[in-house]
This record gives structure tokens, C-alpha cells and sequence, in this order.
């Protein structure tokens, strides 16, 4: 059955607010160079236009996977790593995490629990979107695209059972 989306964030909004992040992104980073880690797999489309926008030379992009939700549209609440990234590329780097949304917190709080026992020099969070009315854990996002409220969101990388990511604007499924 077809879902019910109802258009939110449009393409030029999103496109106008990835400028701005890494503007941001580029005065906070002067003369350093930049490991960005983006989460898998909702985050593949910002990233992609994330990095293109920044100036701060990077000097790499890794990937890490986490799994929590299933097919579900309410967060299971446990978080497992299915990626992981070596300790050497963390150790005495600058990272900057990218990630699609922030929810109840709980990923992006064991992502960072695994990531600081490597010793990064400096560990930064750039979220586009965040629920923060949803939050069990409570998480600093450095770089926050659009703060939304309790809406199940697709598009832009953003997934229900694997599907809609492909949608270059974002939508909220109508609550049936
Ligand atoms: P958290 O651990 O509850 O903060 O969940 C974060 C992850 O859940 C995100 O990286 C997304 O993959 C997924 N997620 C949370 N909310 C949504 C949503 O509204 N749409 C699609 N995926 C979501
Ligand atoms: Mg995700």
C-alpha cells in the first residue's frame, strides 16, 4: 500500500541550508584537515552534498553502519554497530560525524561512546535534521540543519522499510 507523504522540506530549503552548515563548518575547521564519518545509511545523500559544499580539505570519508530501527517507524531502542571503522583513522584526527536525523539520541550516543575511546583530537556532530522531543539521551549537535517536530520524515536518504530515499525533498508521513 502506498504511503501518504506530505511535502515539508523542499530541495532549495535543504540545498540553501547545507550552504549555510558548511560555511559554518569551513570558519570552525581553519587550517586543519577534517575526517569526516557519516552514518550509515540515512545519511548518504547529505553527505554527498555536504562535502561537496565544504572547503576544508578532508582527509578522508568513512563510513560507519548502525541498525536500530527495523522496519519500524518507532525506535527499538537498541543500537548495534555493523561497520566499524579502524582506531588509527580516529586516533589524534579531527572527526566530524554526519548523520541524517537525531531521534531518541540513542545512535549517535553509542557512535560516540565508540568513537571517543580512540582518542580523536576533536569529535563534532552535524545532524541535518533533529527530533529533539523524542530524545532519551541527551546529545550536542554542532551543526543542525532543521530542528522538526515528532513526524516520521522521508526523502533525501531518508528511509520507511528501506524506501523513499531516493526523493530529492523531504516529506512527513501523514499520521493514519
Ligand atoms: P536515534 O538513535 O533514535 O536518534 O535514531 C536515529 C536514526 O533513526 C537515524 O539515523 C535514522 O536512520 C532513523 N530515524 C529516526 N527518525 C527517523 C525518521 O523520521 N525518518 C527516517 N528515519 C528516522
Ligand atoms: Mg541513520
Amino acid at each position: 500500500m502506498e504511503k501518504d507523504l506530505i511535502p515539508f522540506i523542499s530541495q532549495a530549503e535543504i540545498t540553501q541550508k547545507v550552504q549555510q552548515l558548511a560555511q559554518q563548518i569551513d570558519l570552525d575547521y581553519q587550517g586543519q584537515n577534517l575526517t569526516v564519518i557519516a552514518i550509515l545509511k540515512g545519511s548518504f545523500i547529505f553527505l554527498a552534498d555536504l562535502v561537496r559544499a565544504i572547503s576544508t580539505p578532508l582527509e578522508r570519508i568513512e563510513f560507519l553502519q548502525l541498525s536500530s530501527y527495523g522496519s519500524n517507524t518507532v525506535s527499538s531502542g537498541k543500537v548495534s554497530v555493523l561497520q566499524a571503522i579502524s582506531p588509527e583513522l580516529i586516533y589524534n584526527h579531527h572527526i566530524l560525524l554526519v548523520e541524517d536525523i537525531v531521534d531518541t539520541g540513542l545512535s549517535i550516543s553509542t557512535t560516540y561512546t565508540l568513537l571517543q575511546s580512540h582518542q580523536p583530537t576533536s569529535l563534532r556532530l552535524c545532524s541535518l535534521l533533529d527530533k529533539p522531543s523524542c530524545r532519551r539521551q541527551a546529545i550536542k549537535i554542532d551543526y543542525c540543519g532543521f530542528s522538526i517536530p515528532d513526524y516520521f520524515v522521508l526523502g533525501y536518504g531518508l528511509d520507511i522499510d528501506q524506501k523513499y530515499r531516493q526523493l530529492p525533498d523531504i516529506y512527513y508521513l501523514s499520521p493514519s
